[in-house]
């Protein structure tokens, strides 16, 4: 069973010319045999008439032995009264005078001759060709009617396999499309120039993806309204906690420590489902604005300088561009962030964190590298997950990824993680958005501002 529809196609017609190809092939086979065998019945016919006419006397009396092409026909003129022919171009050959009149088939030395005879009043004309030769001729007039079925069949499949593929290109270009929808690009199919035939499917996937767009953004909506709600009660808590820390008795203070971390984990959990939300929801007309990137990189590391201090981590922004980003400035920092962030939370103290920037076609890239442990290459592909945390004894809510991965996207960027392949452990936290291009003299006066701000 032939799963593609192309194929299907492809075959089904290819056998049905074939078998017309056939059909017609044989036909005029077997045509151009019995024209042909008409055609030499014919010219025994005439080689007949001609002996009638005269042109016995012409026929030598005593022709050589075999001195006759075997494909040649044999003439035989019989005289009324005379026991042997008059006249015969092949003595060898002895025909029954008696044959009966018209044409018929007779065997003569072994071999079968198909033979006319004319009886005339003055004589008995007998033209006679070997039913061999007959055979040979027409089946080589015959073969030649096949050649050019035989040579346009494997064009007519070709043909046949080029016409499908063309005919089914749209199709297969609209699977591709369906293919690429995911949950970040709810594209609807296009529907100009769709064939009738598919346009109530494509019409209903697109009902799907719409009804599939509002539910997710039914449910961003509710993640968000929850955070938020949560937020009040959460802030009320870390309150009463403040005030109640005077009153804790020594033997108590670990618990209530404890306590409060608590709080503060579930603040950071909130926040962070407030930022997956944001940078999940639709762009709307949210103004954007050229951001600086090279700025943004060093905002990063000014961020997170004072724990990189406390910790020893030697952190640097080195390998700068210039390359401006259209975007919501808090969300390219907030990315970049992320990924700053995680390099910090990481790297065991006194590692090395360095940041780097490049261009790569019409997108600009920022590579975080830092010397931590790294990350098992089997839980890589999960990383992006929301809540897949790699290492469970440092905390975190694994939120962080999902959020640098949906904001790339918004953009049409695109984030990768790997582990370093120099030799050393660590990762290579990378992200990309498309770059802005900027009129040269503002190019020269941004790459300057980029060398102030890198060098301070
Ligand atoms: N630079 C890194 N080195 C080692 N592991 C990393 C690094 N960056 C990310 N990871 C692993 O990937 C997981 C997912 O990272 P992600 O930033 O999404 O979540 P998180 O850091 O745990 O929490 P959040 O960022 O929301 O506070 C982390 O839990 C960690 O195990
Ligand atoms: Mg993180």
């Amino acid at each position: 069973m032939i799963k593609s529809l192309k194929n299907q196609l492809v075959v089904a017609l290819g056998l049905l010319v074939s078998v017309i190809g056939v059909v017609q092939g044989v036909s005029s086979y077997q045509l151009s045999k019995t024209g042909m065998s008409a055609l030499l019945d014919m010219r025994l016919e005439q080689v007949a008439a001609r002996m009638r006419d005269g042109f016995a006397e012409g026929i030598p009396t005593n022709p050589a032995r075999g001195s006759q092409d075997d494909r040649d026909v044999v003439v035989v003129v019989w005289k009324p009264g005379e026991a042997l022919p008059f006249r015969t171009t092949d003595p060898s050959a002895h025909f029954p005078r008696d044959a009966q009149p018209g044409f018929s088939g007779v065997t003569v030395n072994d071999e079968l001759w198909r033979i006319f005879t004319r009886q005339e009043p003055t004589m008995t004309i007998q033209v006679a060709q070997r039913s061999s030769v007959r055979r040979e001729i027409t089946q080589e007039a015959a073969t030649v009617t096949l050649w050019p079925i035989a040579v346009l069949l494997p064009l007519v499949w070709i043909a046949v396999a080029l016409v499908v593929r063309r005919s089914l290109r749209q199709l297969t270009q609209l699977g591709a499309e369906a293919q690429a929808i995911d949950a970040a690009h709810l594209q609807p199919l296009p529907t100009v120039g769709v064939p009738t035939e598919i346009a109530p499917f494509i019409h209903s996937i697109n009902t799907m993806i719409e009804r599939l767009a509002m539910s997710i953004e039914k449910e961003r909506k509710f993640i968000a309204d929850a955070a938020h709600e949560l937020r009040t009660p959460l802030t009320a808590l870390q309150l009463q906690a403040d005030n109640l820390a005077p009153h804790i008795v020594a033997g108590n203070q670990e618990r209530f420590q404890e306590l409060r971390k608590g709080i503060t984990r579930s603040g950071s959990l909130i926040t962070q489902l407030l930022r997956m939300a944001r940078a999940d929801a639709p762009m709307g007309g949210a103004p954007l604005t050229r951001v600086d990137l090279a700025e943004v990189v060093t905002g990063a590391v000014a961020d997170v300088l004072p724990i990189a201090l406390a910790r020893g981590l030697d952190i640097g922004a080195e390998e700068m561009v210039s390359a401006h980003v259209r975007a919501i400035e808090t969300d390219i920092g907030m990315a970049v962030k992320n990924l700053v962030s995680n390099a910090v939370r990481y790297t065991p103290d006194g590692g090395t964190i360095d940041l780097h920037m490049r261009r790569d076609g019409d997108m600009v890239w920022v590579d975080v590298i830092d010397n931590g442990p790294g990350i098992d290459e089997a839980l890589l592909p999960r990383v992006f997950d929301r809540f897949f945390r790699a290492n469970p004894d440092i905390e975190g809510s694994g939120l962080g990824l999902s959020i640098v991965k949906a904001i790339a996207a918004r953009y049409g960027g695109d984030v990768t993680l790997r582990n370093r392949d120099d030799g050393q452990s660590g990762i290579v936290a990378s992200i990309g958005f498309p770059v802005e291009e900027v009129p040269e003299r503002a190019a020269a006066a941004a790459s300057a501002s980029v060398s102030t701000s890198a060098s301070a």
